[in-house]
């Protein structure tokens, strides 16, 4: 299929562009490399060994978006681009809602004018909420989020879903993401914050690099087995065969809407990772332990038996081979793609 991936240049999105292209898939990416560095489509040609065309510009721009759609013919549509620092939105939740709704309605509408289909969006398990019992199940609901972040992607599953009901003829997949972290295992794509990380890997990865002095954790009075908080920490190419498999899977399917938790089932908490980490670097790694972040919940974990079943995906990477993979990436690009 001829597959536009949005936000390809992005860390999830790079990763599942290589993974497309493996499948067979021509990709063309679109990117307004707000959050991304375009010295990543060198990698990803080099990696791919494709030519793979890239447009510069934001979906917001609705008459750039339309002409995209006019100029080229896809089969289907990954959608990665939005903001997604969840601190971020809560200082600037306008832009938040604008920019993640906004992007979203221009990429349907021209969807929908020049007939495509399929389309893949980037949830996140943070639609969950905090109420919801463990493991996080698709079934569960009402979603809600505690942040302005997690509230566009509850509010973009909802817009999907109504989207779908009035024309059943379109197939959504609605991926809800839990912790991606890792990189390809060749270390020449990965994650690169453009500031300082607000998630726990890549800080880790910069504290051991040198560029952090060390890890504050975040709590160590949560109920849970060492009082730090547990995650399910999904390595980066296996969620990023789950957009290829769920794609795959839109093809065939007669339900309008799909929805499906990417995550191994299983909780890590901040210390394990950081010992994990530890093995991966060979050395001893600062940490101390600070207060709580708001907002953190103790415990979060996917139940993804239904990914299991009707996509015949699983993971397969540990948490040794994350911590390997991203190691590689940091050690050999210690400033990321600018270094
Ligand atoms: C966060 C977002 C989530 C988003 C996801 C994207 C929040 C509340 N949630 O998930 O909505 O989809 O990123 O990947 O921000 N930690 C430390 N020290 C650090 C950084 C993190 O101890 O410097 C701890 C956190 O308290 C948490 C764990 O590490 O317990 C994982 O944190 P993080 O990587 O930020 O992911 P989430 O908070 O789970």
């Amino acid at each position: 299929m001829r597959v536009l991936v949005s936000g390809g240049a992005g860390y999830i999105g790079s990763h599942t562009v290589v993974h497309l292209v493996a499948a067979g898939h021509d990709v063309v990416i679109v990117d307004s490399f707000a959050n991304s560095k375009p010295a990543v489509i060198g990698r990803l040609e080099a990696l791919t060994g494709r030519h793979l065309p890239v447009h510069a510009f934001d979906l917001t721009d609705r008459d750039k978006t339309e002409r995209l759609f006019g100029d080229e013919s896809f089969d289907a549509v990954v959608h990665f681009a939005g903001l997604k620092a969840v601190g971020e939105s809560a200082r600037i939740p306008l832009d938040y809602y604008e920019n993640n709704l906004d992007a979203t309605f221009s990429l349907v509408r021209a969807m929908r004018r020049h007939g495509v289909k399929l389309l893949v969006f980037s949830s996140s398990a943070t639609v969950y909420g905090e109420q919801a019992p463990l493991p996080y199940r698709e079934d569960y609901a009402p979603l809600q989020s505690s942040s302005p972040y997690g509230r566009t992607k509850v509010m973009i599953e909802q817009v999907l879903t109504d989207v779908a009901a009035a024309d059943p003829s379109m197939r959504f997949a609605l991926l809800r993401y839990f912790n991606p972290v890792g990189t390809h295992p060749s270390g020449t794509i990965g994650e690169d914050p453009q500031d300082i990380p607000n998630n726990l890997m890549p800080f880790l990865a910069q504290v051991a690099v040198g560029r952090r002095d060390k890890l504050i954790v975040f709590g160590d009075d949560y109920p849970t087995d060492d009082g730090t908080c547990e995650r399910d920490y999904i390595h980066v190419e296996d969620l990023a065969a789950g957009h290829v498999a769920a794609l795959g899977r839109l093809t065939t399917t007669n339900s309008p809407v799909s929805v499906w938790n990417l995550g191994t089932g299983r909780g890590t908490s901040v210390l394990e990772l950081v010992h994990a980490f530890e093995r991966a670097v060979g050395r001893e790694l600062p940490y101390e332990i600070g207060p709580r972040r708001p907002g953190d919940l103790p415990r979060s974990w996917a139940d993804p038996g239904r990914a299991h079943a009707e996509l015949g995906w699983s993971t397969t990477k540990s948490v040794d081979d994350m911590c390997a993979d991203t190691w590689r990436w940091q050690s050999a690009n210690p400033m990321g793609y600018e270094g």
